[in-house]
């Protein structure tokens, strides 16, 4: 039993219209990873919460509420290896994320993070108004709003659910990219992270210019600065060939290459859980 594994499933209420993705994503790997010798026991995030004191020797986990990470972060402190860490899932709270980025000067959507409570300093609409916290988990999360009063009227309404602070951001228009990656890069032999990225479907391509490279490059940069290891998120390519990076979410579902990213992330899980740090 001393390669004992949870693998920890992403609350429900975070994964709207994805549960199935997420939950598939965290067994399959957890499948990769009994082939290779450990012991999985797929854990909710109330199970982590409510368990007393037969820990695991090593943790994957996809979920996000701040209780279960510090949880979590107090295993993590005692010597038992997480991933992503709960420090890292933290630092993808949109506020934080926003301060982390700047910190590290990894390029990011402009970002001003305002009170809910209070209207705005004006900013000229289009403005997507977003929950400062986690990431879109119901309507009224991440807004399009196109006049200064769609703007007050999205704060007003975060405001009324308790939530305290919202992130504004200018609209970019461009080609919308999906990306997911797995590893900081640098490993033991400097094997180059896995990296996959799409087009979105649902939109009209402009056929902007797009360098492959650059794209792997910012998203490597903004994974490593949030201490991210297994990762994805969106961003836009423009007419002029600049890409802005709109958002960077800790394990997601890879819906579209669930096999092949399970399977990588269970090798990458096993090299780390073995000693090799990344
Ligand atoms: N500043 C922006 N400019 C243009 N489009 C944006 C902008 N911000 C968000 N969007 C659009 O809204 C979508 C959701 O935004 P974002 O990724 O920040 O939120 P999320 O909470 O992670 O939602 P999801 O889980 O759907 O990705 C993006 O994929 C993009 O289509
Ligand atoms: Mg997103």
């Amino acid at each position: 039993m001393s390669r004992v594994c949870w693998g920890v499933f992403r609350e429900s209420t975070h994964s709207p219209g994805r549960e199935s993705d997420d939950t598939e994503i965290l067994r399959l790997t957890g499948k990769h990873l009994e082939a290779k010798g450990f012991h999985v026991e797929l854990k909710t995030a109330d199970e982590v919460t409510e368990a007393e004191e037969v820990w695991p020797r090593f943790v994957f986990l996809m979920c996000e509420r701040l209780d279960v990470l510090e949880r979590l972060r107090t295993l993590e402190v005692s010597g038992v290896p997480q991933v992503n860490t709960p420090r890292a899932v933290h630092n993808t709270y949109r506020d934080r994320m926003v301060a982390v980025l700047d910190e590290a000067s990894v390029p990011f959507i402009p970002s001003r993070i305002v009170a809910t409570s209070e209207p705005p300093e004006p900013s000229a609409p289009p403005v997507w108004v977003k929950r400062g916290d986690v990431h879109n988990t119901q309507e009224g999360d991440v807004v399009f709003a196109t006049t200064t009063a769609a703007i007050e009227t999205a704060l007003q309404g975060l405001a009324q659910r308790g939530i305290k602070r919202a992130v504004l951001q200018p609209h970019v228009e461009g080609d919308l990219i999906k990306f997911y990656g797995i590893g900081a890069g640098g490993g033991p032999h400097r094997e180059p992270p896995w990296f996959r990225w799409f087009y979105h479907k649902d939109q009209k391509l402009s056929g902007n210019p797009l360098d492959q490279r650059m794209l792997a490059r910012l998203v490597r940069r903004a994974a490593a600065a949030l201490g991210l290891e297994v990762y994805g998120g969106d961003a836009i390519a423009t007419a002029t060939g600049e890409l802005v990076l709109l958002d960077v979410n800790a394990w997601p579902s890879f819906a579209l290459y669930r096999d092949e990213a399970s399977a990588a992330i269970a090798s990458y899980l096993a090299l780390r859980f073995s000693g090799g740090k990344r």
